[in-house]
């Protein structure tokens, strides 16, 4: 892993060692919500339905939990006496593209954190999520959760990130990062975040309750199009780099329809609304393409980005 960046590093003086639980702790987000969270002095617990335990080689208390379900929350919940949670939801693997189910485990989960008499709870949404036109069916439940959540009573903040790096590498998505390229769904100006400054961000909410508690902040680390994506990775490399299309637009309008017109959203309309500007209000070193490349550290194939010098 490289190096960790500052921001959240100086909470852990200020309220040392409570106890966090992050639902779906194994994810692309739920991985760095861990790493940021313990790097500003939080316990952290993770919940993962594996009893491998690859949690605790990150520092985190791996609780076996499917944290779609109620009666596993309510057990997590006992088990670890966290009064503090970071909930995710997902459409497309675990409530298996149903905004119903989405909507149903998210339910559960803030049900959950009610019961157990959570202080506060941390839900990941989408930013503009409810802008987006019709067919953008994967971010539905996440308007109808943020209003369940404020009619709940259950003390929360809102992250609301813009597209992660990390779909830069993604090679469950056919998008493994390669030497040399950089490919994306969209060549255009897009709004990019860190996963990792998720995490930053919800270690600065949960330790300044009397501040987020209530409040919604959208997560927009950096704003670029993919040529600017592409000179980052250069710069970071030392040697070229081509920004291509992952599939022709004809392609992605025919058989990404969902993702299309999400896309559409960033492309004709500009959006979503929120700015790096406005991040770095509350989070100043929010990492940029150039960052994340150099925090990634390297291809989907292993291999370092920026190759160690060799020993004299
Ligand atoms: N991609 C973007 O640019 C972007 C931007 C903004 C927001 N988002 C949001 O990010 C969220 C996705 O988060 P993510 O990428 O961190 O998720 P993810 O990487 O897809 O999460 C994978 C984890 O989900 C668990 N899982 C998979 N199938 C499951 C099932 N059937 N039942 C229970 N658990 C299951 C597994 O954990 P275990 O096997 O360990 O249990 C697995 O490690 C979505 O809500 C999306 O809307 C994405």
């Amino acid at each position: 892993m490289n190096q960790p960046f500052t921001t959240t590093q100086s909470l852990s003086a200020t309220k040392p060692f409570e106890k966090v639980l992050v639902l779906n702790a194994t994810g692309k987000v739920g991985r760095q919500v861990c790493r940021a969270l313990r790097e500003a002095g939080f316990e952290v617990f993770g919940t993962t339905r594996s009893t491998s335990n690859t949690l605790a080689r990150q520092g985190v208390k791996a609780v076996v939990c499917n944290y779609t379900l109620r009666a596993d929350l309510d057990q997590a919940f006992a088990k670890t006496g966290a009064k503090k949670v970071f909930v995710i939801t997902d459409f497309f693997a675990a409530a298996k593209k149903s905004v119903d189910l989405e909507f149903a485990q998210g339910c559960a989960a803030i049900d959950a954190a009610k019961a157990a008499g959570v202080d506060h709870l941390i839900f990941m949404s989408v930013a503009d999520a409810e802008f987006f036109d019709e067919h953008v069916t994967h971010l539905k439940a996440k308007v109808a959760l943020e209003k369940y959540l404020k009619q709940s009573g259950v003390p929360f903040s809102i992250l609301r990130p813009c597209a992660f790096f990390e779909n830069l590498d993604d090679a469950a998505n056919f998008n493994p990062l390669k030497k040399g390229v950089v490919k994306f769904l969209s060549t255009q100006d897009c709004k990019y975040c860190a996963t990792y400054d998720i995490g930053r961000a919800a270690a600065i909410q949960l330790t300044h309750p009397q501040q987020w508690l209530g409040k919604t902040l959208d997560v927009v680390g950096w704003q670029g199009d993919l040529s600017q994506v592409a000179a980052a990775l250069s710069k970071v490399t030392g040697a070229p780099v081509k920004a291509k299309l992952a599939m022709p637009i004809f392609l992605r309008r025919l058989f990404m329809k969902d993702l299309h017109h999400m896309f559409l959203y960033y492309e004709v309309q500009k959006g979503p609304r929120g700015t790096p500007q406005d991040f770095k209000k509350v989070l100043p070193d929010a990492l940029s393409a150039e960052d994340w490349f150099r925090f990634h550290g390297q291809y989907a194939n292993g291999e370092k980005i920026v190759p160690l010098a060799p020993a004299h």
